[in-house]
């Protein structure tokens, strides 16, 4: 690179000091790195083929996406369900595609199944980000949300849930409108896999998972369970948002964001930051991650080890609500004395302040694993190994011992996860050069494009089998 110009410096300085700004200002107003570091779902471990997927495809082209894959969904007219409008990550992925394909000047429209009774913040800023960039926003009920719903070119659900509208709303035109159906599945909880929810799945278009492992386990459990069989189901990998990889590649605001949120938390420079970024809850698996880094400063203090002092940090506690699961991650650190050594921060929308001022990322997500685990690659993409459990979407990121480790999930995963921290601790190269890897695997297949170019394989599929239905 060259010399940069003022102008240049200005921008990025103006850059930081926005990232800075919404690190502190909570305000939902300020949703400027909105993500989904709180989506959640075990998965089952052991996946097999499924029908058709996208999720591998490499990108050895770039030629390819020099135009925008979603091109061809130009003035087609695309009806989105979503069971809630909230800063969780099905909302907000739905919601990003919205935009995505008003990008390309397809008309959208969105209706919002669940509000809650009062007015509500999140809601109302999220329903304006959508209205400022041109997407229609309809009430979930009456005769405008059956007419679209008959005259739209495409119809996506999001979530199981989102079922409910169907019958509730379209009555006896459900028939009609299923045919163009493309239900968008990010969940695995067993309270999903329910009949009034799902019934209509086996008629719909096609199904589109986050990972595979997801995939296979809502094709067991539906046939399993409810004696239904899933439609052609298509595994679409996400990718970062190009706002997280423009701050992951700016070497400047990292650098920024890491010194200050090191000093605002009484870290110095070069200190080693082990941290969790997810909802606080026992399936996220803040406690293992706890007994893992106690017995890692314990490795450490025996075998004398030359390493940095190390840190724990989990970002995602919820001081509102002080569950009795946090109050006992609190009372471990006391009770073991390590609170020097573990910090624990608020919830977030903000991520990237978090993964430009850590060293590791931790994925300790228990039973079945998170559904994708869209942090996975995020901090990938701010060059951070990832020491994760070998369950769920994470074993579809993280290739083991070069991007990172895995563990096993449970108990018998802490000992294992302690070494790991051990190892990286004391193997400055390694871990640096992991972080890399995981870089140029991001840049391989997790990028916006790359999500895109696979679900744009998706809508085209889908929008023919409507039209060959349709028209039969
Ligand atoms: C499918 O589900 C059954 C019972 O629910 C379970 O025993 C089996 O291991 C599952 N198979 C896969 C591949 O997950
Ligand atoms: C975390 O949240 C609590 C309660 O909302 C608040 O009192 C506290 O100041 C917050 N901490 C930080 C560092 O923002
Ligand atoms: C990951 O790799 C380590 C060795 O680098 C190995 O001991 C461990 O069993 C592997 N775990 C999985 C889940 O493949």
């Amino acid at each position: 690179m060259g010399k940069q110009s003022a102008w240049a410096v200005a921008i990025q300085k103006k850059r930081w000091l926005l990232m800075i700004l919404a690190l502190f200002s909570l305000s939902t107003a300020m949703v400027l790195f909105m993500r989904t570091a709180f989506d959640s779902c075990p998965t089952n471990t052991n996946s097999s083929s499924i029908s058709k997927h996208f999720g591998e495809d490499k990108d050895t082209n770039t030629q390819i996406y020099a135009s925008n894959p979603l091109d061809f969904m130009k003035s087609k007219l695309v009806l989105m369900v979503s069971h809630e409008l909230s800063l969780s990550g099905g909302p907000l992925l739905l919601m990003e595609l919205a935009l995505l394909l008003r990008g390309v000047g397809s008309e959208v429209v969105w209706i919002t199944n669940q509000k809650p009774a009062e007015p509500d913040d999140v809601v109302y800023s999220l329903e304006h980000k959508m209205l400022d960039r041109g997407v229609q926003v309809l009430s979930a009920k009456g005769q405008k949300a059956i007419d679209t719903a008959l005259k739209a070119d495409l119809v996506i659900l999001n979530t199981a849930v989102a079922g409910k509208w169907l019958d509730v709303v379209l009555k006896e035109k459900v028939p009609h409108v299923l045919p163009k159906v493309l239900w968008w599945i990010h969940e695995m909880r067993g309270h999903y896999f329910k009949v009034e929810y799902v019934k209509h799945l086996p008629f719909v278009a096609g199904a589109m998972i986050d990972s595979h492992t997801t995939a296979e386990y809502w094709k067991n459990r539906t046939r399993e369970r409810l004696g239904i069989k899933m439609p052609e189901t298509y595994v679409v990998h996400l990718g970062n948002s190009k706002e997280l990889m423009e701050v992951a590649e700016d070497s400047v605001a990292k650098r920024i964001l890491r010194e200050h949120v090191r000093e605002s938390l009484g870290v110095r420079n070069e200190d080693l930051i082990f941290a969790i970024i997810n909802s606080v809850s026992r399936g996220k698996g803040q406690d293992l991650f706890l007994r893992s880094f106690y017995e890692s400063m314990q490795l450490i203090k025996d075998k004398k080890l030359q390493v940095p002092p190390i840190h724990a940090v989990i970002v995602g506690s919820d001081m509102n609500t002080q569950t009795k699961y946090e109050m006992e991650l609190r009372n471990f650190v006391l009770e073991k004395k390590i609170q020097d050594h573990v910090h624990f921060v608020n919830k977030t929308l903000t991520v990237a302040p978090y993964l430009a001022f850590i060293d590791v990322l931790v994925q300790n997500s228990q039973a079945r694993g998170e559904c994708f685990g869209r942090i996975t690659i995020e901090a990938m993409a701010f060059q951070l190994p990832v020491l994760g459990t070998a369950a769920g979407g994470t074993m579809e990121i993280v290739v083991n011992g070069t991007t990172g480790f895995l563990h096993p999930v449970g108990k018998e995963g802490v000992t294992p996860l302690a070494n790991n921290i051990v190892k990286l601790a004391t193997h400055v190269e390694r871990r640096l050069t992991m972080g890399k890897k995981g870089y140029e695997r991001v840049k391989e297949r997790f990028l916006e494009h790359h999500m895109l170019h696979r679900i744009a394989l998706v809508l085209k599929e889908v929008l023919q089998k409507a039209k060959t239905r349709s028209s039969s």
